[in-house]
């Protein structure tokens, strides 16, 4: 099948070559002459463990192309997927200015019958505007179909390749063959395809992150009444997590979710539900808790040092948003770092994907490091933000003799705390007892 991709950003990309991995032959679409130029010089704009390889197959297979025209990459597509940005607008509500534009462009260079398919995570009754934006020039039939994405950053290859469900939005059986056509080899292990109307498709993705983000909230907040009523959290979620209805997964407290979805789905949903007149109660908590979660351990590391921070040196682990990826938006480390900055400490930071990206927003605040230990060095404290694997075992009598105290505020919950006893190290940690070294 030839199918467009519009807008090349991590969906898209993720989408475009995916889709020619199973045989389709894709043109991804960007009016960035610059990222196009790298991906058609067989360079790749993102980094997504096992995307790469993919990538390069395809392109040397002629299934995958990119160009800057819309005219040309939508050439006899059967199906043309909308992935573009939709950040939050002034007022939290997702702004639809890069999908109605593209959507109006569309309408006139319809030759043919053809799938326009909603892959950005878009508030509801925005496949009726695309449908509207496009039938103002297009002169052949068309159907608009809303087709969410789920796939978790790190692991987007694998999510795609092999998701838990694709939920398709349509009432059109026309475009539902078309899509059932497209996806069957992803479901081929028996996970569904779930149709519905494209309202309910839209809203489903944005119940999907809220829930997960509420789940994440909530053990946060059990994890904070942990360190004051004298429980351990780690307990407690296994407790509650093996309750099937629950589930063990997304139950792990922290410095608070972060990334390009969660804030901006919770919001967007939070603000749709204003519009409807309805006050999505558990949504505003959800927010507020999470603004708070993010900068948790800061008291704890005030207090440590007696409420002066001038000069001390602080070693930050991890400053993604989540491991496996470069990605640093909303990232929990960024929010520690200015506070810690404003505090008069001395940040030695590192990440192993994610400091090109750091230095772009941070510049020279803060001082980069090769390696864990580089940054540890001589520092009287690490700062970790981020649960890289590297970080889970490191050497800890190297760290010992190089830091200047064996002090570790861990967002993460890494280490086991009888552990950090016996390493004689303070240790503070997530709804789980302090360690006084
Ligand atoms: C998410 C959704 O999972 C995906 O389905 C959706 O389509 C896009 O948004 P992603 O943003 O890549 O994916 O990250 P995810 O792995 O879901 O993690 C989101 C945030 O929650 C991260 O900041 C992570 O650190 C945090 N998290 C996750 C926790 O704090 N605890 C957990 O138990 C799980």
């Amino acid at each position: 099948m030839k199918i467009a991709v519009v807008g090349t950003g991590y969906v898209g990309l993720v989408t475009g070559t995916c889709f020619a991995e199973t045989g389709n032959t894709v043109t991804c679409v960007d009016i960035d002459q610059a990222k196009v130029d790298k991906l058609k010089s067989g360079r790749i704009t993102i980094y997504e463990p096992g995307l790469e390889q993919l990538f390069d197959r395809n392109i040397k297979q002629g299934r995958l192309f990119f160009t800057t025209s819309l005219e040309e990459g939508i050439k006899d597509a059967k199906i043309i997927f909308l992935a573009l940005p939709t950040p939050p607008g002034a007022d939290g509500a997702a702004d639809l200015k890069y999908v109605l534009k593209v959507a109006e462009d569309l309408g006139p260079l319809l030759k043919d019958y053809a799938v326009i398919v909603d892959k950005s995570t878009v508030p509801v009754g925005t496949a009726e505007k695309v449908q509207k934006k496009i039938a103002l020039g297009a002169k052949v039939e068309f159907d608009v179909v809303s087709n969410p994405e789920f796939l978790r950053e790190g692991v987007a290859v694998d999510d795609f390749m092999k998701p838990d469900r694709v939920v398709v939005g349509t009432n059109s059986p026309k475009a539902r063959k078309v899509m059932e056509a497209l996806y069957a080899p992803f479901v081929r292990q028996g996970n569904p395809i779930i149709f519905m109307d494209e309202r309910s498709a839209e809203l489903t993705k944005y119940a999907a992150n809220s829930f997960l983000a509420t789940k994440i909230t909530f053990m946060n907040e059990i994890a904070n009444l942990c360190e004051l009523l004298g429980a351990d959290v780690d307990s407690v979620r296994k407790g509650v997590g093996t309750d099937s209805r629950i589930g063990k997964r997304f139950l792990f407290p922290g410095i608070g979710y972060g990334g390009s979805c969660f804030p901006k789905d919770v919001q967007a949903l939070a603000k749709s539900s204003e519009d409807a007149n309805y006050e999505f109660k558990i949504l505003t908590a959800v927010m507020d808790v999470n603004e708070t979660q993010k900068t948790r351990l800061i008291p704890h590391i005030k207090k440590y040092f007696n409420g002066n921070l001038k000069g001390k040196t602080i070693a930050i682990w991890g400053l993604s948003f989540k491991p496996h990826t470069d990605d640093i938006r909303e990232a929990p480390s960024l929010y520690n770092i200015d506070e810690l900055l404003k505090e008069g400490a001395i940040l030695k930071v590192h990440d192993p994907e994610s400091m090109d990206n750091v230095k772009k927003v941070v510049g020279d605040k803060v001082q980069y490091s090769h390696t864990p230990y580089e940054a540890a060095q001589d520092a009287d404290a690490i700062f970790i933000a981020t649960e890289w694997p590297e970080f889970r075992t490191p050497d800890f009598d190297k760290l010992s003799s190089i830091l200047k105290n064996k002090v570790i505020f861990d967002g993460r919950n890494l280490y086991d705390l009888n552990f950090m006893k016996e390493q004689g190290y303070v240790y503070y940690s997530i709804g789980r007892e302090v360690i006084h070294g």
